[in-house]
């Protein structure tokens, strides 16, 4: 039978107690981790969400039977503790925070019980993570998670201060909305009202915070709830939230600052790190040149190397193909690895393959100063040296070349060079290296859609000197668009927005929208812009992500309390799952047949998370 806490009112939290607290008598509330009956004298181990506590319970004759009832308990047992806080009098435990204390308990009352949980509450639990996220309130007990969590909420707390401070106002925009496609698919939900008719879910605030700018409120921001249908990876969940705000009659160089000063106080409040401002940036021609990727990880080198113009016209087909088809041949220098194993270099070139790479050529420059290349016998003596020399190669080291359209050989060896970085263990775990990518294309050729799409949204304004070009040659064109880039990963991006209506119609016609379709989708904006509308521009940042990086987890599931696995589903609650057919009558929706009897999805064998690469464009 659980007894109740009358009488009883917690003084301290299990992991806040210290020496300073010896001689006071505290009363304790939480969760057994485990119980050792050492005969005459039990210690347990008493876990809340500030940490651990040694409590120990004497064999007496009082006849209060607390002895008694330490016996009974078992791990996760929810027990209340009232007892004087005492030096250890056995070793001090270095690894725990109140390792120099304990409590002699007095009195216990057993608050609620528990099964055997079906694993260990421990931290780094080796647990499958299948399991725990079926018994995700079970999982959440675990201390690295209740860090997380608890480091989350310093954040958002951290980052309400900083922007409230700087005048921003936190304004909630709705999350049943209009569909406006573009970007990624859309979470819809069904209309009872409207039949046949339907909401999407938000993929973020965009079109209304730049309403709200229309109406004058000037600074506004929002932890916003974000849904996208899209592939999920380590850095992906269908929901998500933003730190999204916008700023009106300002440009580039104010949302920069605003943005990198929270940065900042986040940084120091949360981790207590220093970000040295003001944050390096970097055009996107320069970082798909130097990194191949246009979220550089500048943790490490190993920078990729145009080598088009000392191989134009050598005698390997490989090259020289790429280049007559108006590519490019670019390498990256691997110091020291000349030597590397062939079935090493031989896995790399899979990798390369796996990134639509049609191979990739090596060359070893071995210590000798000899060489040893898959493609040495189809070039002279002096296109190898030349070679060597523009890749400053050096004996020991390994060459890896791609040859293919530009955009390929960057996203290949951008890929491959964070992959052999990886292997070799060439990146300072410890290293928090912030970067702002600008100047990023406007437009990017779909060769799906045969069109050009917005490569962030389309009310993303060009850059002035590039608006000629919007007519004459759209792919040129380079927008007020910047990206804030932590260790390799994209974690905000924004722009300013377009507020002159004459430049907004010719955007849309580049992104081959009729005035009708525009008008179609996002009317609502395009007349709230024929009322006055203040030059603005924005930024959002990924939540989850920050928060991933700055606790260093390896994926996003371990910042969010509740998440999805790959498959986007719900381990615990087994969402998505059919409906009621009476609320589909209501909706009047007809499953196509096939599906209308489905039962609830098996999730239980659903892998969280299969993928290996996460640098894979989608
Ligand atoms: P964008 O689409 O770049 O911009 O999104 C901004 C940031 O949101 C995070 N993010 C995600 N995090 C987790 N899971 C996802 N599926 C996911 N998708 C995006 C990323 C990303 O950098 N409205 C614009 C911002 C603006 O222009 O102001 C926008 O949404 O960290
Ligand atoms: P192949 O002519 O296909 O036998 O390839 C000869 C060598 O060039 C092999 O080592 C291939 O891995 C490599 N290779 C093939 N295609 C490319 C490419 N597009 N870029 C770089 N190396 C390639």
């Amino acid at each position: 039978m659980a007894e109740s806490m009358k009488g009883l009112r917690r003084t301290h939290r299990c992991g806040e107690l210290s020496l300073e607290h010896v001689g006071e008598t505290v009363t304790v509330m939480g969760w057994v981790q485990k119980q050792r009956n050492k005969g005459g004298i039990i210690f347990v181990d008493l876990r809340d969400r500030a940490g651990i506590l040694q409590v120990i319970f004497e064999e007496c004759d009082c006849g209060a039977g607390h002895f008694a009832k330490a016996e009974r308990l078992r791990s996760e047992f929810v027990i209340a503790v009232v007892g004087r806080v005492e030096k250890r009098a056995g070793a001090v435990n270095e690894n725990l925070a109140t390792g120099q204390i304990e409590v002699r308990a007095r009195e216990i009352r057993i608050l609620s019980e528990s099964e055997t949980p079906p694993f260990q509450i421990e931290a780094d639990s080796k647990t499958k993570e299948e399991l725990r996220l079926k018994y995700r309130y079970l999982d959440l007990r675990r201390p690295n998670l209740q860090r997380n969590l608890m480091l989350r909420s310093r954040i958002t707390s951290s980052v309400r201060a900083f922007l409230t401070g700087e005048g921003f106002l936190e304004i909630e925009t709705p999350a049943l909305n209009k569909s406006t496609p573009e970007g990624a698919r859309d979470y819809l939900v069904p209309s009872r009202v409207h039949p046949g008719t339907f909401y999407a879910l938000p993929q973020s605030p965009q079109l209304f915070k730049q309403l709200l700018m229309c109406s004058g409120y000037d600074r506004y921001f929002q932890l916003a709830k974000c849904f996208r249908d899209e592939d999920l990876r380590a850095d992906r969940q269908p929901e998500f939230t933003q730190i999204d705000l916008e700023m009106s009659f300002v440009d580039v160089e104010d949302v920069i600052d605003a943005t990198e000063r929270m940065v900042q106080q986040v940084c120091r409040e949360a981790i207590g790190l220093e970000v040295q401002l003001p944050i390096p940036r970097m055009t996107w021609t320069e970082a798909m040149n130097r990194f191949g990727s246009d979220k550089p990880d500048t943790r490490f080198g190993m920078e990729l190397c145009d080598v088009s113009g000392t191989v134009r016209g050598c005698g390997f087909g490989v090259f020289s193909s790429a280049l007559e088809a108006g590519g490019s041949v670019r390498g990256i220098n691997v110091k020291g690895q000349a030597e590397m194993p062939r079935k090493k270099i031989d896995a790399l070139v899979e990798f390369a393959k796996g990134y639509g790479a049609k191979g990739l050529a090596y060359l070893s420059v071995m210590p000798d100063g000899s060489v040893k290349s898959s493609f040495a016998k189809f070039m002279t003596q002096e296109q190898l040296d030349a070679l060597i020399k523009t890749m400053d190669g050096q004996p020991g080291d390994l060459l890896l070349f791609a040859a293919d359209k530009t955009p390929l050989v960057w996203s290949v060896l951008g890929a491959l060079r964070i992959e052999v970085a990886r292997q070799l263990d060439m990146i300072d775990k410890d290293a928090f290296n912030f970067l702002w990518v600008t100047e990023f294309p406007l437009l990017e050729w779909s060769e799906e859609e045969n069109r050009f799409v917005a490569m962030h949204h389309p009310f993303t304004m060009p850059m002035e000197e590039d608006l000629e070009y919007l007519d004459t040659d759209p792919g040129r064109v380079r927008a007020k668009a910047y990206d804030i880039v932590l260790n390799g990963i994209e974690l905000g991006g924004g722009s300013v927005r377009i507020f002159q209506s004459d430049v907004q119609e010719k955007m849309f016609e580049v992104l081959g929208f009729t005035r009708e379709d525009a008008y179609e989708r996002f009317g609502f904006l395009l007349n709230a812009f024929k009322y006055g509308v203040p030059p603005h521009a924005g930024l959002a940042i990924g939540l989850d992500r920050f928060v991933m990086l700055l606790v260093k987890a390896e994926n996003i599931r371990e910042v969010i309390a509740f998440p999805k696995v790959k498959d986007a589903s719900c381990l615990m609650t087994g969402a998505p799952d059919v409906v009621d057919p009476v609320q589909l009558e209501e909706l009047q929706i007809a499953l196509k047949a096939g599906n209308e009897n489905e039962e609830g999805k098996e999730t239980d064998g659903a892998e969280a998370d299969s993928e290996k690469s996460d640098n894979k464009k989608a």
